[in-house]
């Protein structure tokens, strides 16, 4: 079921996301959060922060898993998603580092790595998940063609997301990894609730597939319509396609 919200600006997107994560932190005791990594949750992120400052919002019994992480590269590398999140979010908050989940993207043997984070998972709920979309409908690093049943796995990054991504290595197509660990569409279906934010034009029509198109893994965002609470934060242009809001 997706509970569908449109806003005007970016920002807007943001302090609405930001709502529904601080409804949980507050609420829910000991909760569990599912995290992103891209452009869309870092104004969300900015607010949490914000707020944490401001309104004392505690992340002291908050423990995190991450969606997904670069294959090849160092926790410490300037663009793994291991610093992407330190660097947007938990430097702002009072979470415990122990209490951090994100695959190990230069393990030895990814496999086992794939394995060991699935099960670091066993008998934990995700409260709320966070979610963004790929322009291919892609949600965690599973690309379309990933079956609906798939657990945290190694997976290839297609040309279009390395294409996307290149944004964050100096435009660079050729130093963005070809693969990546990502929890799979199972993983992520077992969330309590999800939070997926979009905004531009150009993922119009990814959220149209998502919300008004046929359930298939062509669009792997589409397997959502199974789960029974959804949120999609959007901006007008994201929502552009939409026949119904
Ligand atoms: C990030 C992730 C990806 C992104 C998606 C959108 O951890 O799993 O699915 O959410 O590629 O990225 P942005 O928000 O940069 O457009």
């Amino acid at each position: 079921m997706f509970h569908i919200i449109v806003e005007k600006t970016y920002d807007d997107v943001s302090r609405e996301a930001f709502k529904v994560v601080k409804e949980v932190v507050k609420n829910v005791e000991n909760p569990v959060l599912g995290l992103a990594t891209g452009s869309s949750p870092i104004g969300m992120y900015k607010k949490m922060i914000a707020d944490h400052n401001s309104a004392g919002t505690s992340y002291k019994n908050v423990r995190t898993w991450n969606l997904d992480e670069y294959v090849g590269i160092p926790r410490d590398h300037d663009q793994s998603y291991w610093t992407f999140m330190h660097e947007n979010l938990f430097v702002g908050l009072d979470i415990k580092e122990e209490n951090i989940h994100i695959p190990v993207g230069d393990a030895e043997d990814e496999q086992a790595e794939c394995e060991a984070y699935e099960k670091s998972m066993e008998g934990i709920t995700v409260d709320l998940q966070v979610l963004g979309i790929g322009v291919d409908g892609h949600i965690g690093f599973n690309e379309p063609g990933t079956p609906f049943d798939s657990l945290t796995h190694l997976t290839e990054l297609t040309e279009q997301t390395r294409q996307d991504n290149a944004r964050f290595f100096d435009g660079d197509i050729d130093q963005v990894p070809t693969s990546a660990i990502t929890m799979g569409l199972a993983t992520i279906m077992r969330a309590r609730k999800i939070i997926l934010i979009a905004t531009g034009e150009n993922k119009a029509d990814a959220i149209k597939g998502m919300i008004e198109g046929p359930l298939t893994t062509d669009c792997p965002a589409s397997i959502l319509q199974n789960h029974p609470d959804v949120v999609v934060v959007l901006d007008e242009e994201a929502a552009s396609k939409l026949n119904q809001r």
